[in-house]
């Protein structure tokens, strides 16, 4: 379909997590552009939250939208820190001091960073139009032959660009992707995951007047804290301050093959998990363990699951962004990063886009420079599954690749 320059350009972004919010909070500001979010909870759902961590792409990239560490209530990170059950440090990596002033790493919450994405995609004020939401929306199929997207309720829509972010469950995938590549599968690990209020989690770790030493927190400096059962168990906790220093994010990893029902584990921010069966699995941990456990009404139980590096992202104008094109292992604190990256990309590429016949050309390029950036970071985070706790893959963890502007990888 050839259509002139002065029409507008309908953009439909399925799902409305961080990649397609930010993806939104980018784009809306080129007037050519109607945006429209399709997000399958209802306006009211409750969401779960938890921590994440954001890189020097991450921070660049909020900077770029005008978000500050405040505005999203993130604790200045520095690296890793692993010790023992028994407060013996055994690693610490850092990453070298930003030029900015900045600390190197930003430690938040998914809820605080998908609220400022959110504002700046959907507020009356700045740039452009305002991105819409349409809450509720259940997708069956897309079309990337025809731009079309079919939903549940029997209707469908055309748009001149489908963004699919719509995370490792994705619907968008499979109609880009043929049904013979792998699908993500479990790598044998899972989470145990909740967020205690700080003095909660305080007074709970504290025996008398010790606290141990890992959790004398420095709010001016934090790292991603691990404890580590030093039994060959690979029991680790993993902790850090967010939602500016007031919430303690946590995350236990186990083997699947120790839960009760491995079969039933399940990669969803909305499966629980049993606290006596994680008081079980971590019984070598001191008594500190079972206070704080105490203090969580509910636990949740994430399982890992591991994408195989995808061969496109793009089919004519429908693109894949975020887990739905590259779904990571969380362990290096890349997620957020990658999905953000995406976006950033889009911003960059569509910019001066008024002829929807040119936003194909764009994708492609878009593609051929995030996608193996974006399978090289899913490679580097393979493997840190059981021992990211020791020093060498903590460094390794650190020492990905710096973060480039699309404009500049892309020659612009
Ligand atoms: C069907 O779902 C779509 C996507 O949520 C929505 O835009 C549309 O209004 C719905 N139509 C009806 C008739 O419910
Ligand atoms: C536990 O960690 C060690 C390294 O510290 C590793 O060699 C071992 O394979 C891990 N155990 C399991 C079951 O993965």
């Amino acid at each position: 379909m050839t259509r002139t320059s002065s029409n507008a350009i309908e953009v439909a972004i399925v799902g409305g997590g961080i990649a397609g919010l930010a993806a939104a909070a980018f784009l809306r500001k080129y007037p050519q552009y109607n945006i429209t979010i399709f997000e399958r909870r209802r306006e009211d759902d409750e969401e779960h939250s938890s921590g994440l961590a954001l890189r020097d792409g991450g921070k660049a990239i909020m900077k770029k939208l005008g978000i500050t560490r405040e505005e999203v209530g993130a604790s200045p990170g520095a690296g890793y820190r692993t010790y023992t059950i028994n407060e013996d440090l055994l690693a610490e990596s850092r990453l070298p001091e930003g030029s900015d002033g900045d600390s190197p790493m930003w430690l938040l919450s998914r809820g605080d960073l998908k609220d400022a994405l959110f504002r700046r995609a959907t507020s009356e004020d700045g740039k452009g139009k305002p991105a819409k939401i349409v809450y509720n929306s259940h997708i069956v199929r897309v079309d990337p032959d025809t731009g079309t997207i079919h939903f549940a309720n029997a209707t469908s829509i055309h748009a001149d660009l489908i963004i699919g972010a719509d995370g490792i469950h994705s619907k968008v995938r499979s109609a880009i992707i043929p049904e013979s590549h792998p699908q993500p599968a479990p790598c044998g690990i899972s989470l145990y995951r909740f967020m205690l209020p700080m003095e909660t989690f305080e007074n709970a770790v504290k025996a008398g007047d010790h606290t141990p030493v890992m959790f004398q927190f420095n709010e001016d400096e934090s790292f991603i804290l691990m404890v580590a059962a030093t039994d060959g168990s690979n029991c680790t906790l993993c902790c850090y301050p967010c939602e500016g220093h007031k919430t303690m994010n946590v995350a236990c990893g186990i083997f699947d093959s120790s839960a009760q029902t491995p079969e039933e584990l399940e990669y969803s921010w909305q499966a629980k998990g049993k606290k006596e069966e994680l008081k079980a699995i971590y019984h070598m941990f001191p008594e500190w363990f079972t206070r704080v456990l105490d203090q969580v009404p509910e636990v949740a139980l994430f399982q890992i699951r591991d994408q195989d590096p995808l061969p496109i992202y793009f089919k004519h104008q429908t693109v894949l962004i975020g887990d739905a094109a590259h779904a990571i292992l969380p362990l290096g604190a890349q997620g957020a990063n990658q999905a953000l990256e995406d976006a950033e990309g889009l911003d960059a590429l569509l910019a001066d886009v008024t002829d929807v016949n040119k936003i194909s050309d764009r994708l492609a390029l878009w593609d051929s420079i995030r996608r193996p950036r974006a399978a090289a970071t899913q490679r580097t985070a393979r493997g840190f599954e059981s021992v990211l706790s020791s020093k060498a893959n903590q460094d390794k963890v650190l020492a990905s690749k710096p973060f480039v502007e699309m404009r500049v990888l892309a020659g612009m």
